[in-house]
């Protein structure tokens, strides 16, 4: 027994709801599903499976893999894919030819997926980078990212994909403008069904790093007369966080049914922000360079893999966001038993 004063106790005790796996089940505010993924996916022109070091478990699929993968994300629960092209380097040119050819990559896996698994849905970027051979997304002319060039070539894109079958287009160039353009050439197609989910709050992250060796984009240059290594006169500055809810407010107004905030860990403080302003559902991109980081740390023996992973998706909810775009999303959704 003790004689200490009644008062020197807490009048509440928040433990009392922690003492049991059914009262924390029961009291959870927010909890992640299998419908909360979309399937970063990385496909090739080539045959089988190719693996991409720095994301150990990651690999590049083919065209014939990526529907039967599209099979699997339908059997798990995962609601969509999104799929991302590795060109060949040989195909890759200054203006990006073939971003938006017919009879190319990213269409032919389109369609493969959406015919295996129609009730699957899919996602393409649209951007450059994966098909010009500096790396930026955008034209270039002296040393400057061309912003309104890039648009005309992004709508040719976007409208390749959309008549591919891709029933989401995902602006991931940051030019201004992009989304209400596109917004208004898929109306003028008769593609009004196709959602515009925009890369809306898009900083310039060093979190993007592998993703260059998963698309094969080597390294980054001329982009700018002083500094061409690197996205920073279109994706944001790290430092800032109103001016992320500028670029949601015009992407918002120009047409996007959905936005997305990207890198997803080190920016749920933005994603949180975004929720509470415009009450819009918002994604958040678990990127390349956060998957390599956890699984780095995993192979080493320094974290419990399947706990952080599952941690780290589970924040996104918490922090608001209406779903994750992760490369971890078939491995996630089999740990949540689906
Ligand atoms: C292209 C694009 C990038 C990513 C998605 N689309 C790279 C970049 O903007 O430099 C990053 C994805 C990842 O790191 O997983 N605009």
């Amino acid at each position: 027994m003790t004689n200490a004063p009644l008062a020197a106790y807490p009048a509440l005790r928040l433990r009392r709801l922690r003492q049991a796996d059914w009262i924390r089940r029961l009291v959870r505010e927010t909890v992640l599903t299998p419908a909360d993924l979309i399937w970063s996916m990385v496909v090739h022109d080539g045959e089988g499976q190719v693996p991409v070091a720095a994301m150990p478990g990651v690999f590049r699929l083919s065209v014939k893999d990526a529907a039967a993968a599209a099979k699997e994300a339908r059997a798990l629960g995962i609601p969509a894919i999104a799929v991302f092209p590795h060109i060949d380097g040989a195909k890759k040119d200054a203006a990006g030819s073939l971003a938006d050819d017919p009879d190319g990559l990213i269409a032919r896996a389109v369609k493969a997926m959406k015919d295996a698994a129609p009730e699957v849905g899919v996602m393409c970027d649209v951007a450059l980078d994966p098909f010009t051979d500096h790396g930026h997304d955008g034209l270039i002319e002296n040393g400057r990212i061309l912003n309104d060039p890039t648009i005309e070539r992004l709508v040719a894109q976007g409208l390749m994909q959309a008549k591919a079958g891709c029933d989401i287009l995902a602006p991931s160039d940051m030019m201004d403008g992009r989304c209400g353009v596109l917004r208004r050439a898929l109306e003028a197609e008769g593609l009004q069904d196709v959602m515009i989910m925009s890369y809306a709050a898009k900083f310039a992250s060093a979190f993007y790093g592998p993703y260059r060796e998963a698309i094969g984009s080597g390294k980054l240059g001329t982009g700018s007369v002083e500094n061409p290594g690197d996205k920073k006169t279109y994706q944001m500055d790290f430092g800032n966080s109103d001016e992320a809810l500028r670029e949601v407010a015009l992407d918002i107004a120009e047409g996007a049914d959905m936005v997305m905030v990207k890198p997803g860990m080190p920016y749920l403080d933005i994603v949180r922000r975004v929720v509470d302003a415009f009450a819009m559902p918002t994604f958040a991109f678990q990127v390349s360079g956060e998957y390599a980081m956890l699984m780095a740390a995993a192979q080493n023996g320094w974290l419990e893999e399947e706990r952080a992973i599952m941690e780290s998706l589970g924040a996104f909810k918490r922090a608001g966001a209406a779903g994750v775009i992760t490369y971890f999303a078939p491995r996630a959704a089999r740990l949540l038993g689906a």
